[in-house]
């Protein structure tokens, strides 16, 4: 999938911006009122976020955020004491965290527009890299990852949020309850206004059977029905997409699956759709025990570490980075 696509979906309906009426709609551009009604909002329905990223060895750290919609964690990393730059594929994303971090005072190191698939920093530049909620939108997430391992330090820590498969939002909500609710509007041939229209337009498009199909359908109902690309992850599927980097720890957390109300049951450890997992960069020997090792050509404008060819090179009995297809 062409990454233009995705950009233009996430600069168009910067994330979680309507869940408190929007930036430019109810806020008339005022940031800060907007932060404060935001952060509150997060961390009222989210509140295990802070309580996680406490658990985060920040300080200190030099720290790289990858997808920052609108800089909530961003801000909460830099106060728990990190030398924070932030990565984000829109324009709107980065003015908003720009704008948030400076109207509070708050130090940064860097931010710039730009790609998981292309990260505009030299090799081994970062202790940690953090990424709540976005490496599940990116198609490519072999040559993200590998990214990733190029720009963190050796030992260096990922730590992502992803959309949790084994969730009471993916079997029962979006795998059964939404499913069935579509197929009824389609057979009365019905289309109401607002989200469940847009599902019917699409099931239109597509042919109800193949938009039904959850490979389709997931990526049109975890944000919204305009969304181009979602995938949910167990611990398996986060090993296979992510081999140059060994899991540490993971737990789940957020009870939420629309139309259901259950945002209040004590269930989010087991059934919660936010999956975090903590992993670490593969030392050369473990990561490929039985494959030649190369270390990643960086993207244009990576810097001077980065600088080298993009064409293939020979093997480096130092490099600790594997090619994304190995
Ligand atoms: C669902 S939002 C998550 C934002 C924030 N971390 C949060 O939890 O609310 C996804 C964000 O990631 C950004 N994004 C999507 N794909 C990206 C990529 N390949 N590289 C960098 N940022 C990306 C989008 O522009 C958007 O701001």
């Amino acid at each position: 999938m062409d990454e233009t696509t995705i950009s233009r979906f996430w600069q168009a309906h910067p994330c979680g911006d309507q869940q408190v009426g929007g930036l430019h709609d109810r806020y008339g551009r005022d940031h800060e009122a907007f932060f404060r009604a935001y952060d509150a909002h997060r961390y009222r329905t989210e509140p295990h976020i802070p309580k996680c990223l406490d658990e985060i060895d920040f300080a200190g750290k030099s720290v790289l955020e990858i997808g920052l919609g609108q800089g909530a964690e961003s801000e909460q990393i830099v106060r728990r004491g990190a030398c924070w730059s932030g990565l984000d594929l829109t324009a709107e994303s980065v003015a908003r965290v720009r704008t948030r971090l400076r109207l509070r005072g708050l130090p940064f190191e860097d931010i710039k527009q730009g790609s998981a698939l292309a990260i505009p920093y030299p090799a081994s530049s970062f202790d940690i890299v953090f990424s709540h909620g976005v490496l599940h939108h990116v198609p490519e997430i072999h040559r993200a990852q590998a990214e990733i391992a190029r720009v963190l330090r050796p030992g260096g820590e990922l730590v992502v949020m992803v959309y949790a498969k084994r969730s009471l939002n993916y079997v029962l909500a979006i795998g059964l309850l939404r499913r069935m609710g579509l197929a009824a509007l389609y057979a009365l041939n019905v289309e109401p206004p607002g989200i469940f229209g847009m599902h019917v337009r699409n099931a239109r498009e597509l042919g109800l059977a193949n938009y039904l199909k959850m490979d389709n359908f997931i990526h049109r109902n975890t944000d919204g029905p305009e969304n181009p690309y979602s995938k949910v992850y167990d611990r398996a599927a986060v090993r296979a997409d992510f081999p140059l980097f060994r899991i540490e720890r993971s737990h789940k957390h957020l009870m939420h699956a629309p139309p259901l109300p259950v945002s209040r049951l004590p269930f989010g450890g087991a059934l919660g759709w936010h999956l975090w997992v903590h992993m670490r960069l593969r030392e050369r020997a473990e990561a490929a025990p039985h494959h030649p090792v190369r270390r990643q050509s960086a993207p244009p404008g990576a810097g001077a570490a980065g600088d080298m060819p993009r064409v293939a090179v020979p093997v480096h009995p130092d490099s600790r980075v594997l090619r994304a297809s190995q």
